[in-house]
């Protein structure tokens, strides 16, 4: 990291990136949108959309180290943190001690922070966090 130091949080607003591509094993592993339960929640069931779009790529299948979701294990600690820090490690971007890249947006400048938030309500709900993932939600 070129003597950079980063910290917890630091924005990483100028990251871009290229998508992934799929894991050779195959498609086993990812985690598809249609298999996971339907929820009343209409935000939950926007937020899946995006997220298949925009999310999945990464956070459907450990790609670059992200957090896969239904994985209550990697989510507990970050749903600890509360649904608005995690909708503002979505939207800025984060990057980790460690050297995880969360990119703004996941790298798609045109959503809007609603669409976002839904999808981080939709990966929170789906990885152990639905108390927290419907609050504030009419
Ligand atoms: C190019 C891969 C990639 C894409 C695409 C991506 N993410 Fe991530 N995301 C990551 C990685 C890697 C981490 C883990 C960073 C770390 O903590 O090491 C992460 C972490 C997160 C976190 C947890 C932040 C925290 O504070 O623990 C949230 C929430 C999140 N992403 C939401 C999203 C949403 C919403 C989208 C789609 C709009 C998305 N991500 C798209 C790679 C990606």
């Amino acid at each position: 990291m070129g003597g950079l130091l980063l910290t917890h949080g630091t924005v990483a607003n100028e990251i871009k990136v290229e998508h992934p591509p799929y894991p050779e094993r195959g498609l086993k592993r990812l985690v598809k949108v249609e298999r996971l339960p339907k929820t009343e929640f209409a935000v939950i069931e926007q937020g899946g959309q995006i997220w298949d779009q925009n999310c999945k790529i990464c956070h459907g299948t450990g790609n670059f180290g992200a957090p896969k979701i239904t994985g209550s294990k990697f989510w507990g600690p970050r749903i600890e943190q509360g649904l608005t820090v995690l909708v503002e490690h979505a939207q800025n971007g984060f990057l980790s001690p460690s050297g995880g890249n969360m990119p703004a947006r996941g790298g798609n400048d045109e959503l809007t922070d609603q669409e976002v938030e839904a999808a981080v309500r939709f990966m929170v709900y789906h990885s152990g966090g639905q108390d927290i993932a419907i609050q504030d939600l009419k």
